[in-house]
């Protein structure tokens, strides 16, 4: 495969967008540094084609864990256009809004009103300043990724690794507030006792507990629950982000699962398959004082956004597309495991199935990116857009994962050889690929 076009298209937004793209995720080096596609022209369902006209099947996280029917869904695709055909933006309000909340409060039975953006980030926002209007305090205990806001990097500022044990290491608070610090404090997950410290300590400052119910690991026993009681002790408000956890384990918050019940609930990302929208829901005496803050924006009133996501919900409520998703999860883990057996390829498979992590149990962190880089190299190079990260979603099929796990079999055991014989740098046609974030050059 040659990108020369999307490689040149990248070197040139360099010069012109500061680091490149508009998000982290989507930047040329955290994948294969030099080679990678970059571009897009059209995707469809699980293929994508690229500026210099190669086609892949997307096995990585298809839109960074948006498009969570596979691209271009026909049915969410229909509403949308008549949305559009309809006049997205007006001097009126759009109906599709109370409907969506009616329909998110249905699958959440404990929550009883929500608010709409149009980001997963921006909810988070939305759902700190409801939380500290209601509890008239300020602080924050937190663990996980949360976006890239000021109160979320402005846990970086009391020191300046408190970020990286939650997901996405070296994230620099520069030009956030000196003020915010010591407002936001960090615990790490399935560790009750250092949420219980900070409680200790700031509990009757504490305005709301922040976290995903799950993402890498499963809760231990009692952990959420013990969480949701350290809440109502300090009375704190319990905010779960599901925007990358939600609708892939059942359908609505993966919390649902686990019967712990939230005071608000987070979703964007998979509530409406690659359009705009994000949703914040929770118990009606918590949400009602949004009404004591300005909460208010033009952009979080447009048409496609709720229409996007009741179509989304709704095909995947008729298809069970959870349960779908579980299953070609499954059949590639297995896969992974089997393989990379049969090749002496030391694989570390992380994450919840549905977020399934491909890694390596090697202890020099440098040979464990060297030897991601190697996988997304060889896997492009046989027609596969590939990741660390694989989010199965609706179009995957069995087939599908089946032709993949063929590739794997064969870029497994060049990559078992390379690893026996400290051979995986020079394999590489380009620099190893960033783990975290990092000014670029
Ligand atoms: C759990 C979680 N919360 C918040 C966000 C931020 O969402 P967005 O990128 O839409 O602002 C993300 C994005 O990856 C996420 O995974």
């Amino acid at each position: 495969m040659k990108c020369e076009k999307g490689n040149e298209l990248y070197r040139k937004a360099k010069k012109l967008i500061p680091g490149g793209t508009q998000l982290l995720s989507k930047r040329p080096e955290m994948f294969l540094p030099e080679q990678w596609p970059s571009y897009y022209t059209r995707a469809k369902g699980v293929e994508i084609w690229d500026i210099d006209d190669n086609r892949y099947i997307d096995v990585g996280s298809t839109g960074i864990g948006t498009c969570i029917l596979g691209y271009a869904d026909p049915d969410v695709d229909a509403a949308v256009k008549k949305a559009v055909d309809a006049g997205n933006l007006t001097t009126l309000n759009c109906p599709e809004e109370i409907e969506l909340v009616e329909l998110l409060c249905d699958i959440h039975k404990w929550a009883e009103m929500g608010r709409f953006t149009r980001s997963g980030g921006e909810s988070l926002v939305v759902a700190i300043r409801i939380a500290r209007a209601a509890t008239g305090k300020d602080k924050i205990a937190f663990c996980g990724y949360h976006g890239w806001h000021d109160w979320y990097l402005s846990a970086n500022l009391a020191s300046g690794s408190n970020l990286d044990a939650q997901l996405l290491p070296g994230l620099e608070p520069a030009g956030v507030p000196r003020g915010l610090s010591q407002t936001i404090l960090p615990f790490n997950y399935n560790k009750p006792e250092e949420l219980q410290a900070i409680i200790d300590q700031h509990g009757s400052e504490l305005a709301t507990i922040v976290m995903e119910p799950v993402r890498n690991v499963e809760p231990q026993p009692g952990f959420l629950e013990k969480v949701r009681e350290l809440a109502d002790k300090s009375k704190a408000v319990l905010i779960f982000d599901e925007v990358t956890s939600g609708w892939r384990m059942t359908l609505g918050g993966c919390h649902l699962l686990y019967g712990v019940k939230p005071d608000m609930a987070v979703f964007a990302k998979g509530l409406s398959n690659g359009y705009p929208m994000g949703a914040v829901i929770g118990k009606r005496s918590i949400m009602d004082c949004a009404q004591k803050s300005f909460i208010s924006s033009t952009y979080w009133t447009d048409k496609i956004g709720p229409t996007a996501a009741l179509a989304t919900i709704r095909k995947m409520q008729k298809n069970n597309v959870a349960k779908h998703i579980g299953v070609i999860a499954d059949q590639v883990r297995t896969g992974w495991a089997k393989i990379a057996k049969s090749h002496d390829l030391p694989v570390k498979i992380m994450g919840m199935p549905q977020l399934s992590v491909l890694s390596y149990d090697i202890h020099d962190g440098d040979q464990v990116q060297a030897l991601a880089t190697l996988y997304v190299q060889e896997m492009l190079d046989r027609g596969y857009l590939a990741a660390k990260t694989f989010y199965p979603t609706y179009s995957h099929n069995e087939k599908i994962a089946q032709d993949y796990l063929k590739t794997c079999d064969e870029v497994f055991a060049l990559m078992a050889k390379a690893h026996k014989e400290n051979s995986v740098l020079k394999m590489l046609r380009g620099p190893v690929a960033m783990s975290g974030f990092k000014r670029l050059n």
